[in-house]
């Protein structure tokens, strides 16, 4: 297989280390300022080469990849975050091109493994409703992006299966917190790869799910997969489709 990488930063870097390992071809390397990139921008001839292209960069850019990769018939991964609310235009794209898109908060496996007990556990806990929930997120002090993708489907879970909280609130609160309001609030600092912990929390007890990315070598591998599953195939998919078929 051969691969392009569009971005080469924290996370472009990471998945060029596993596809040296794998062996896989890395045809092209598209960052506008890093002296390792083949090309500055995605053009026919940085994809010409390429069976995936797979983006890490940032939410301002990623309308603009996708339009100039879909012009080329590239499939793709798209791992950069805080970009859905132009999900629309992106299906649009998608099917006009007959292309494949994957796209996903979160391609760490761990992380599946997490929303899948915080969805059982949050069955069980709306059941109880001493408890309170409640939830935190880390990452490094260059991230753009803020609450992370992962917090926000995580978020969702908790609200789809906790009947007594209606709202996410991710802003500093100068007031308490409305019992129906789930608060999930951010830390953006040092070097942290994405630490998401869950809580739930009553007057005699505290319990707490955490998932604690050690690197981001977990992320880069989970994009490795996506493009090998979505190489040849045509259509939009979430990271959740692929994790479907691997869990069955
Ligand atoms: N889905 C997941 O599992 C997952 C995991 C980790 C991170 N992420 C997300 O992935 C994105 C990137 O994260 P990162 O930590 O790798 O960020 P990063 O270190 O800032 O790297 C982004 C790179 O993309 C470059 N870039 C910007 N616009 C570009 C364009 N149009 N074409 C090509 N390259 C471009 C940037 O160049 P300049 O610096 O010169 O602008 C930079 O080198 C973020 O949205 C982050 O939230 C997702």
């Amino acid at each position: 297989m051969r691969i392009s990488l569009i971005g080469f930063g924290k996370m472009g870097q990471e998945i060029y280390k596993i596809a040296e390992r794998e062996k896989i071809i890395v045809s092209s390397i598209i960052d506008p300022h890093h002296q390792k990139a083949t090309c500055s921008g995605i053009t026919h001839q940085s994809l010409k080469n390429t069976d995936v292209a797979i983006d890490f960069t940032h939410p301002d850019t990623i309308l603009e990849n996708i339009e100039k990769a879909a012009k080329e018939k590239v499939n793709l991964v798209i791992g950069t975050t805080g970009w859905l609310d132009i999900l629309p235009k992106v299906e649009k794209i998608v099917k006009k091109n007959h292309i494949g898109l994957i796209y996903g908060s979160n391609f760490s496996i761990g992380v599946h493994l997490f929303w899948q007990i915080l969805e059982e556990a949050s069955k069980k806990f709306n059941l109880f409703p001493q408890y309170d929930i409640f939830g935190h997120e880390f990452h490094h002090n260059k991230k753009a992006d803020s609450p992370s993708g992962t917090a926000q489907k995580s978020a969702q879970i908790i609200l789809k299966n906790i009947k007594r909280k209606k709202t996410l609130q991710t802003n500093i609160l100068n007031r308490p917190p409305k019992p129906n309001e789930l608060h999930f609030t951010s830390t953006r600092g040092g070097y942290i790869p994405g630490t998401h912990s869950i809580y739930f929390d009553s007057e005699a007890d505290t319990l707490e799910i955490t998932h604690q990315a050690r690197s981001r070598a977990g992320f880069a591998l989970g994009a490795i997969q996506c493009a090998k599953w979505i190489k040849g195939k045509t259509g939009l998919y979430t990271i959740e489709d692929y994790i479907k078929e691997l869990f069955n």
